[in-house]
């Protein structure tokens, strides 16, 4: 899991190789990797198209098949709406081309990771970018900017319900850009606190998965649940942390996070771009969890 990485720079390099090493090191076969949103940073000038060369650069050859031959799962940050207009449907599109690794089959979805008849994993995709979250318009030019509309998110949480209402794996976990708990720099995000908190305590949702904040975390939050994790060192540069709350782990550093799937356990490690592995949770069934 990577997030916050669209940059094209050399950090964004850096931890790509070192996803790599982890996985040619550790002999990991990956099953897939979750893009955790602000997939692309900075307007394309040459136009933001399915055929844009950045997809070559900074996704299918920064990312490569040969290592991550599985699929790519994606989630919308803030700046795949605002960076370039309309890029939301492009990465949307995108993943609608033949053999391509990148999935987005809408701005939010669900699919259940394992064997077909015993699935381990369920995991429901969100949009943070609730127009109270994202949709303001920019301070600087005042010009509006893209979010999910009104409708959108009336619809998405009206989908939430009803998906967690269904039959699911024995473990659950959200994905999502915005953090709804952060020490990063950006905060809490109280209007994803107040609509999807509530919900993923009465369907025991066990973790939760994000970006933004560029930083690597996991906060529990008392007498929660769910576990989060923040994976935002994909790329873009780090920034201090500022929040003050009691947690497990959060550290400014450039990274990504490997989570390991068993049919009793689901394993979080926060790796750095150098490689080393920083903090490990391992979350159960019953939503308990440990450290290390
Ligand atoms: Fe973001």
């Amino acid at each position: 899991m990577i997030g916050d990485y669209g940059t094209g720079g050399a950090d964004q390099l850096k931890v790509s190789q070192a996803m790599q090493k982890f996985v040619t090191e550790s002999g990991v076969k990956p099953a897939g990797l979750w893009m955790l949103g602000d997939n692309f940073y900075s307007v394309d000038k040459a136009g933001f198209t399915t055929e844009s060369t950045r997809w070559t650069k900074e996704i299918e050859e920064m990312y490569p098949a040969s290592v991550f031959p599985g699929p790519m799962w994606a989630a919308l940050g803030n700046h795949d709406y605002h960076d370039n207009p309309g890029g939301e449907k492009v990465q949307m599109a995108y993943a609608q081309k033949p053999s391509v690794r990148w999935k987005m089959p809408t701005k939010w979805y669900r699919f259940d990771l394992g064997p077909q008849d015993k699935p381990l994993v369920t995991f429901i995709c969100l949009d943070s970018n609730l127009p109270a979250v994202s949709g303001a318009p920019d301070k600087k030019t005042k010009k509006s900017r893209g979010s999910l509309t009104a409708a959108e998110e009336k619809e998405q949480l009206a989908w939430l319900k009803a998906e967690l209402a269904k039959p699911r794996a024995p473990f659950t976990i959200a994905v999502a850009h915005h953090p709804l708990y952060s020490n990063g720099d950006h905060g809490d995000t109280k209007a994803l606190i107040a609509q999807w908190e509530p919900i993923f305590q009465e369907h025991k949702v066990h973790a939760y998965v994000c970006g933004h904040d560029h930083d690597l975390q996991h906060l529990e939050m008392k007498g929660l649940f769910t576990t989060h994790l923040l994976s935002g060192g994909g790329g873009a540069k780090t920034r201090k942390l500022e929040g003050k709350q009691e947690v497990p782990f959060g550290k400014d550093v450039h990274g990504f996070t490997h989570l390991q799937i068993t049919a009793d356990t689901l394993t979080f490690t926060h790796h750095s771009a150098d490689g080393a592995a920083l903090h490990t949770v391992t979350k159960k069934q019953d939503g308990s969890f440990q450290v290390g």
